[in-house]
């Protein structure tokens, strides 16, 4: 299926890793230009330099998406680059696994930056250009935690997910009837780097409860309907089609990719 990105300028921010640069990734396969954001440039040079290797079209630039005026930067840079802004992907985010009253309002205020000021301002620079160009895409990453608050993450993670959600449905109501089509994917538990690097939610979980890393993501994988976690490039795959010229008629959507969770009603 011809996904029709050839030659499409497109930015994918938290791309140096993770679901992003797996997204960025399959966006470069399927003929894209694709602008890479996140704060570490070397993380970032390595993985641009990675799917140019590839033979994908891929620059990064690197920017903390927290600043005032990032949003502006980022479009502007793709849009030097590349030329006019086809697809935004807000990737970039982070959470720990603290309890709630270890949280203050500082890690509060973090949470909220990232996801939802952040998305906010990318969605500032972008959608108004597309939408006097009449097309555009844009997909926000949430996740499940978004509809039904994570009882080990931290909590402003999944209060701030389900703002992100509420955001990505003002973009896409205010935008749809000028073509920029704008969707947000919940993603579950994914068995990647912000689970699985050293130091990440693995470790920290299973320094909490006492247990092994090994021991905390097999029972993270149990406890999804299909018995594992998701990997970085299942959820790519519907984030690229979201991208992509044949998600023609969606706008306002909450695609879930979590193996069919079902949020626990207590
Ligand atoms: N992994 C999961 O299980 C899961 C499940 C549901 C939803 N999600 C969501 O999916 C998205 C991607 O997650 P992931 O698993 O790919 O995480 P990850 O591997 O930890 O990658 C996060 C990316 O975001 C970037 N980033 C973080 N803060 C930033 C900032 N202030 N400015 C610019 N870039 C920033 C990071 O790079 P730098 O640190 O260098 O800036 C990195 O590229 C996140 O929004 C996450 O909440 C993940």
């Amino acid at each position: 299926m011809d996904l029709g990105l050839l030659g499409r300028a497109c930015v994918v921010t938290g791309a140096s890793r993770g679901i992003g640069l797996a997204t960025a990734r399959l966006l470069c396969a399927e003929g894209a230009s694709v602008l890479l954001v996140a704060r570490d440039s070397g993380t970032l040079s390595r993985a641009a330099a990675e799917l140019t290797a590839e033979g994908g079209r891929a620059i990064a630039l690197a920017v903390d998406l927290t600043g005032a005026d990032a949003g502006e930067r980022v479009v502007t840079a793709a849009q030097e680059a590349f030329g006019p802004l086809y697809a935004l992907v807000n990737c970039a985010g982070f959470t720990r696994a603290r309890e709630l009253d270890e949280l203050t309002d500082d890690d509060w205020r973090a949470h909220w930056e990232i996801h939802v000021m952040a998305s906010l301002h990318t969605m500032q620079a972008a959608a108004p250009g597309m939408a006097e160009r009449g097309e555009g895409r844009i997909v926000n990453v949430t996740s499940s935690s978004a509809r039904r608050p994570s009882a080990t993450l931290d909590a402003a993670y999944s209060v701030t997910k389900a703002a992100q959600l509420s955001l990505s449905r003002v973009f896409a109501d205010r935008y749809a009837a000028r073509g920029v089509l704008v969707n947000a994917v919940a993603p579950g538990p994914v068995a990647g780097s912000m689970w699985l690097s050293e130091g990440g939610l693995a470790d920290e979980i299973a320094g909490r409860r006492g247990i092994s890393r090994e021991e905390v993501l097999e029972s993270t994988g149990a406890r999804q309907p299909r018995g594992r976690m998701g990997t970085e490039d299942e959820v790519a795959a519907v984030i690229a089609f979201l991208c992509s010229a044949r998600a023609a008629n969606v706008a306002g959507a909450v695609w879930a990719v979590d193996g069919g969770s079902v949020p626990t009603v207590s």
